[in-house]
């Protein structure tokens, strides 16, 4: 049983992207802190499945179709979310990721890389993964007597920018300086009980970035061997390593953190090398 300040009983959790893999370790936390999770996604599949492994547990969560490009639809699941569920009390903003297009390489120098390709990485990570859930869920929360929760899933692409990966590094930095913009505009001219926080994953091996950590033989690359060396904990994150941070950011736990930007890292971005 979890201490009380943690818990997350009678609260709404959505989780945008929550099919992914770090959306559903998420999702997951948040469920069995108590929360009822609404999980969305943009195809049938992966949603569907994290919400079966949610009720499987025991715990409560229903899937809504949701795709962070397509502003309609967010409004729409927005409203259908508060229509079935009754409010909204947490955001979990989990839709993002980089693309190989965005990304420098021998054969792709920054110089040719294609201005769409780039913008394409901003509109999802920075635009439909974070401004526009946060406008459009954010509207319901800010009406909550008890305030809310919005978490963002940053990156440390953010914090410090990763070689190769351009596009996707500024997104990342430009998610968090929202997030800080966002967590006093709340706080000051809606109610100090409306948080704004991110959380800055450090290197977590999954789909969207095994090309550049493993080779086709499943051995680290040299990148993933520097990644591995540059990290005082020796190893890859987990994505049940960041279900305790979340539901700390979403719980009573945390209610005097706001604008803040948590590191999930293993302690890579307090290491020099030295
Ligand atoms: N994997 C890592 O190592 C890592 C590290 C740092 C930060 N992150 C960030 O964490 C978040 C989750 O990453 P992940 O590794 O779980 O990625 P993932 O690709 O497994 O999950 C992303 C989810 O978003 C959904 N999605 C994609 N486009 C969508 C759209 N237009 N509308 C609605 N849903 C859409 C996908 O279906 C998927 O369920 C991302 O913001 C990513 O940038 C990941």
């Amino acid at each position: 049983m979890a201490l009380p300040m943690f818990q997350l009983d009678g609260r709404v959790a959505v989780v945008t992207g929550g099919g992914g893999v770090l959306g559903r370790a998420i999702a997951l936390g948040l469920a069995q802190a108590g929360a009822h999770v609404a999980v969305t996604g943009n195809s049938p599949g992966n949603a569907e499945a994290a919400r079966d492994a949610i009720r499987a547990g025991g715990f409560a969560a229903d899937v809504f179709r949701m795709d962070v490009l397509d502003e309609g639809t967010v409004v729409s699941a927005a409203a259908e979310i508060v229509r079935t569920l009754g409010q909204i009390d947490i955001l979990v903003n989990c839709v993002g990721g980089n693309r190989p297009e965005a990304t420098t390489s021998p054969e792709r120098k920054f110089f040719e890389i294609q201005s769409n390709d780039l913008r394409d990485v901003f509109d999802l990570n920075l635009f439909g993964g974070t401004i526009v859930p946060c406008r459009t869920l954010g509207k319901f929360m800010s009406g909550n007597p008890e305030g809310g929760s919005i978490i963002n899933i940053s990156s440390m692409a953010g914090v410090i920018p990763l070689t190769r990966v351009v596009g996707y590094s500024a997104a990342k930095a430009a998610v968090d300086n929202f997030t800080r913009w966002l967590a006093v505009h709340l706080a000051t001219e809606y109610s100090p009980r409306l948080r704004v926080n991110a959380i800055a994953p450090g290197f977590f091996l999954t789909e969207q970035n095994r090309y550049l950590l493993e080779g086709e033989d499943g051995s680290l690359t040299p990148r993933g061997r520097s990644i591995v060396e540059h990290t005082p904990m020796g190893r890859f994150g987990e994505p049940e390593d960041l279900a305790g941070v979340a539901v700390w950011l979403a719980s009573d736990a945390s209610r005097f953190v706001t604008g803040s930007v948590v590191a999930v890292d293993g302690g890579f971005s307090a290491y020099s090398g030295v």
